[in-house]
């Protein structure tokens, strides 16, 4: 058999920190399977989609960009969104945790009531997301704002800027927590969240 050895278009980036380094919240067990397979799921699924397509060539957020806009490459669009997704999310969470600072906090205060406000309604639209989802904190036209997407959305593809975003589909959660999404998100936001990584993307322009 003749088999031309060929690179991937896109690949899994490694994991921020090690498998174990957010537990008692998030298990290294649900960390192994999140990471290791359902991520890697999506990567590997998109490399299969875009073979042969102009899709290959591309940054993976154009190609979700791209693919968000067109029904016909629903598949593509997917896999491609939950492969940024996940990359995202990974580096959304610290072991260190943390509170907001500076311009950032000031702008929870302006828009969203303050910190202890944020995190309540991130809570609740983390949970009210029915189904597979995600909740984020994004920037949008200037001004803060909490949004919930269902399964692969994100607001990127809108043009917004993420500022943060937690998983709440049921493989993010369900080895530790069981059913209990508002357990998962309250140690997620109390103890995991990176708010220096918050930070840059809030100064980041564009
Ligand atoms: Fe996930």
């Amino acid at each position: 058999m003749n088999i031309m050895m060929k690179s991937e278009p896109f690949t899994l980036p490694p994991l921020p920190y090690d498998e174990g380094a957010l537990a008692p919240a998030i298990s290294s067990k649900t960390m192994s399977f999140h990471y290791g397979k359902h991520h890697k799921a999506y990567v590997d699924k998109l490399n299969e989609l875009v073979l042969g397509t102009d899709y290959a060539g591309m940054k993976l957020e154009d190609v979700v960009k791209r693919s968000f806009h067109r029904p016909s490459e629903h598949e593509i669009f997917n896999n491609a969104a939950q492969a940024w997704n996940h990359t995202f999310f990974w580096t959304c969470l610290s072991p260190r945790g943390g509170k907001p600072t500076g311009a950032l906090m000031q702008a929870i205060e302006r828009d969203l009531g303050g910190y202890d406000a944020f995190k309540k309604e991130f809570a609740k639209q983390g949970v009210a997301q029915f189904g597979s989802g995600w909740v984020w904190l994004v920037e949008d036209k200037g001004k803060l704002a909490i949004e919930k997407t269902p399964d692969a959305v994100t607001p990127m593809a809108e043009g917004k800027k993420c500022l943060l975003a937690i998983d709440v589909w049921e493989h993010a959660y369900y080895l530790d927590y069981q059913n209990r999404r508002p357990d998962f998100l309250k140690a997620v936001i109390e103890k995991l969240l990176n708010w220096d990584f918050a930070a840059q993307n809030f100064q980041r322009s564009g």
